[in-house]
């Protein structure tokens, strides 16, 4: 069974293109993280795969969060399947904690360099530099399936001083002080279409006369800046005049 959570596409193309490799069933954790739903995820094998983004160098908290709280049935070993636009620092020593705190055993952790999506602070490529960093990607997620399939553990990820402090106290310090939907906006270029609404994992965004308002319960995952039909999200000055990014690529 392959488990993604995915802002922009990323994770959950690298998912379905590895639950097809396997022959496993793959589940989108979308719906259930935003109905705060925790009943049991029932593996058809030994094993789970989870895919997720890196935010500040670790999984996002939401789905540490619901590791934690969901009952991994069947399952006796996790391997998990980070993309990021560059690394992901020491996400393997949460990984592992994490994995003995829920009493499964730890399987290994790839990483996938994928498109940028974070332009709350960064730029994100566009469509023709996308597909070419997809490209580059494809050949490791072909082999991290085949890896396993032969139900062997992922090769350890290498970092050094700066990578452990990135995922630990840089981690603690950006959801505290980054992680706000304060900033986000929609312009008048809103046609009221309700998709950012129904986008957002944590129910965030409420229509109010026909135009997106945002609470305070926020991932950062950029989903509703970024696949707005209208680019009419922003989010302070920081996305003016840059590319949206999702994943446009179909696992067929
Ligand atoms: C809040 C946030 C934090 C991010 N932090 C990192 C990071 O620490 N390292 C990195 O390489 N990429 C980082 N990124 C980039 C994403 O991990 C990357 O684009 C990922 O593939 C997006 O996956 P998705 O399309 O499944 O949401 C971050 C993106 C967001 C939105
Ligand atoms: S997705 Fe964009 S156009 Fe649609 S309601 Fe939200 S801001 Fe407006
Ligand atoms: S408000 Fe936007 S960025 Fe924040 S969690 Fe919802 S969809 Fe993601």
């Amino acid at each position: 069974m392959v488990i993604y959570f995915s802002g922009t596409g990323n994770s959950g193309y690298v998912a379905k293109r590895t639950a097809k490799i396997l022959g496993d069933d793959c589940l989108d954790l979308f719906e259930r993280i935003r109905s705060r739903d925790y009943s049991p995820i029932v593996s058809d094998n030994s094993r789970l795969i989870v895919s997720a983004p890196t935010y500040a160098w670790r999984i996002p908290h939401i789905v540490t969060d619901y590791l934690k709280k969901t009952p991994l049935e069947n399952c006796k070993g996790i391997y998990f399947l980070m993309t990021c636009g560059d690394d992901i620092g020491n996400a393997e020593k949460h990984l592992k904690k994490l994995c003995a705190q829920i009493g499964k055993e730890y399987m290994g952790c790839a990483h996938f360099r994928m498109p940028e999506n974070y332009i709350a602070m960064f730029t994100a490529p566009n469509d023709e530099q996308a597909s070419r960093i997809i490209a580059k990607s494809e050949n490791r997620i072909t082999e991290t399936a085949e890896t396993i399939a032969k139900n062997e553990k992922l090769p350890r990820v290498s970092v050094n001083t700066v990578g452990k402090l990135k995922s630990g106290i840089v981690n603690t310090a950006f959801y505290a002080f980054c992680v706000k939907a304060k900033d986000f906006y929609a312009t008048d270029e809103c046609v009221s279409c309700g998709k950012c609404e129904k986008l957002c994992p944590l129910s965030n965004i409420s229509m109010k006369d026909g135009k997106p308002e945002w609470g305070k319960d926020c991932t950062h995952c950029m989903a509703c800046i970024c696949k707005c039909p209208a680019k009419a999200v922003e989010y302070g000055k920081k996305s003016q005049g840059k590319n949206r990014y999702y994943c446009k690529i179909n696992v067929e």
